[in-house]
C-alpha cells in the first residue's frame, strides 16, 4: 500500500515480466485513458459525464492498473443500486458492475483478477447484498473471468444489447 495523488495504491509489480504494473484509484487526469480503452475495447461507449458521475460518486471502487510510465493500461468501474424490496419497506443493495477492460498487450496476466479482486472489497464496504452485472453470452472470456469469482447466470437479459445480442445477468452473493 501507498499513496498516489492521496489515493491508496497496491503495488503489483513484476506480473508482466520486469514491467511493473500499478493499481490505483481513477483520478480525473486518468479518464480519458479510461474512456480510450473502453471505446478500443467494447462496443458499449457511454458519455463522459456517465464515467464522471461514477468517478464522483464510486470513486474507491473505480480503479485503473497503470504500467510504469503511467499509462491506462485496464479499469474497472462499480455503481450501487438500491432496489426496494417488494414486500417490505427494505431496501436492497447491489454493486453493479458497470464495466472492466484490459488493453491488449496486458492480457492474461492476471490485471482483470486484481481488478475485481480489490474493487469487490471496496464497494462491498457500501454494504450490498450482492454483485451483479450483465455479459454478452459470447463473451467466454469475461465469462470464464466472472466464473473464477463465484457469479452465476441468474436469468438472461434477451436482446440487451443495441445489436440484439443477449446478456447473461450475472450475480454473486455476498457472503
Ligand atoms: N480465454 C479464456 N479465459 C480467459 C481468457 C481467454 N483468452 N482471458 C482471461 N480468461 C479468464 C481466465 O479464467 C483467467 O484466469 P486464468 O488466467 O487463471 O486462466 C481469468 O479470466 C483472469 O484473467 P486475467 O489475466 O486477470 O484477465 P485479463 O487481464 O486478460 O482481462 C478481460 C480479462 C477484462 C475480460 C479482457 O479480456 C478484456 O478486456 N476483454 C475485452 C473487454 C470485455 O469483454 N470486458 C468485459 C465486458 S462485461 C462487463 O464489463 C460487465
Ligand atoms: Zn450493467
Amino acid at each position: 500500500m501507498g499513496t498516489d495523488k492521496g489515493t491508496k495504491t497496491i503495488d503489483f509489480n513484476n506480473i508482466n515480466g520486469n514491467k511493473p504494473i500499478l493499481i490505483r484509484r481513477c483520478t480525473l487526469e486518468d479518464l480519458e485513458g479510461v474512456i480510450e480503452i473502453n471505446e478500443k475495447e467494447l462496443p458499449e461507449d457511454y458519455p463522459y459525464f456517465f464515467y464522471k458521475s461514477i468517478l464522483d460518486n464510486f470513486n474507491e471502487s473505480f480503479l485503473i492498473a497503470v504500467d510504469s510510465n503511467n499509462i491506462v493500461v485496464g479499469y474497472i468501474m462499480w455503481r450501487v443500486e438500491k432496489i426496494p424490496a417488494i414486500d417490505s419497506l427494505k431496501i436492497s443493495n447491489k454493486g453493479h458492475l458497470v464495466s472492466i477492460a484490459v488493453v491488449k498487450g496486458f492480457r492474461r496476466l492476471g490485471i482483470a483478477k486484481a481488478l475485481l479482486t480489490q474493487s469487490m472489497q471496496e464497494i462491498k464496504k457500501r454494504l450490498i447484498d450482492e454483485f451483479v452485472l450483465e455479459v454478452r453470452v459470447s463473451n467466454y472470456t469475461a465469462i470464464n473471468l466472472y466464473k473464477k469469482f463465484n457469479f452465476s447466470t441468474q436469468n438472461i437479459k434477451y436482446k440487451y444489447y443495441r445489436d440484439g445480442e443477449n446478456a447473461y445477468f450475472m450475480v454473486c452473493k455476498v457472503k
